[in-house]
């Protein structure tokens, strides 16, 4: 009974509560934290990825500026119904490149941390242009207006330059290159063995995704989600038990 005593004076005294709980806190914000700074890596290095293509950079500033993320997460949680629906859970190394992260905390749609690959590209032009015309009762809008808009990528390398800056590993090459590149990917009879040698061969597709002779701003979005969550090969990946 001795302890439970001595508890209820922490319990009548205000004052003493709030001085004790701050040393709680403290205590154990510091064991949570400090640690953190002691490790070098707090992300484990998975193979196969890369940073985003130039094409697909610019398809994800248009992702950002849509808000696609208020209705859509890129985060599949270790929860056994999400992975059956989804694919393996996100990892860490995944999103090591975002800036910002699009994990998101909205699922009015579903999650697309894993949607590369899934749909065709027409299936994507169509869905952007009237997502009722291929799923009736979808609350998605209608973006048909990027499959109009075109774009140069006059401003692609300052953004990787950008990226580069918050850690992003592009190289002076790549740099160089990222108008080259940006065409590249739309072309699949143009030169694109610079792009695959810069980014890698299997990971990069090339294609013209929105079907229309100029680049659009529907190839860049549409280059950026069949690219999403196909980097690491699942079939030969082990989580590292060490960490
Ligand atoms: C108002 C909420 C909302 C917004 C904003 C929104 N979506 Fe959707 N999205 C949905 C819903 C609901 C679905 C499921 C029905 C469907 O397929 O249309 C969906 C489905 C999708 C799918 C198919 C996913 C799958 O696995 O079947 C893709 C890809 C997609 N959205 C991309 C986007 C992109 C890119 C943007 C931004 C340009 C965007 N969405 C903006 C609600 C939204």
């Amino acid at each position: 009974m001795g302890i439970l005593n001595k508890h209820a004076k922490l319990e009548k005294n205000v004052t003493l509560l709030a001085i004790c709980a701050f040393f709680v806190v403290t205590i154990g914000g510091l064991v949570q934290i400090v640690p953190l700074f002691y490790l070098e890596n707090t992300i484990e290095d998975v193979e196969g990825m890369r940073p985003y293509t130039p094409l697909e950079l610019a398809g994800r500033e248009i992702y950002l500026r849509e808000g696609c993320y208020v209705c859509h997460s890129q985060m599949i949680r270790p929860m056994r119904d999400e992975v059956e629906r989804y694919g393996h859970y996100s990892l860490a190394a995944e999103s090591q490149y975002d800036h910002p992260f699009q994990w998101g905390s909205k699922r009015t749609g579903p999650d697309l941390a894993r949607v590369g690959g899934r749909y065709s590209d027409e299936w994507h032009v169509d869905h952007l242009r009237d997502p009722q015309s291929v799923v009736p009762e979808s609350v998605m809008p209608k973006y048909g207006f990027l499959e109009d808009t075109r774009i140069e990528g006059e401003h692609i390398e300052d953004l990787m330059a950008t990226n580069r800056l918050v850690g992003v590993p592009y190289t002076d090459e790549m740099l160089e290159n990222a108008r080259a590149d940006f065409r590249a990917q739309v072309d699949p009879f143009g030169d694109i063995d610079g792009l695959y040698e810069r980014y890698g061969e299997e990971s990069v597709n090339v294609s013209n995704f929105d079907g229309q002779p100029e680049i659009t701003e529907a190839d860049a979005l549409i280059a950026y989600l069949q690219m999403l969550g196909t980097l690491v090969d699942f079939s030969t990946f082990t989580p590292d038990a060490s960490r």
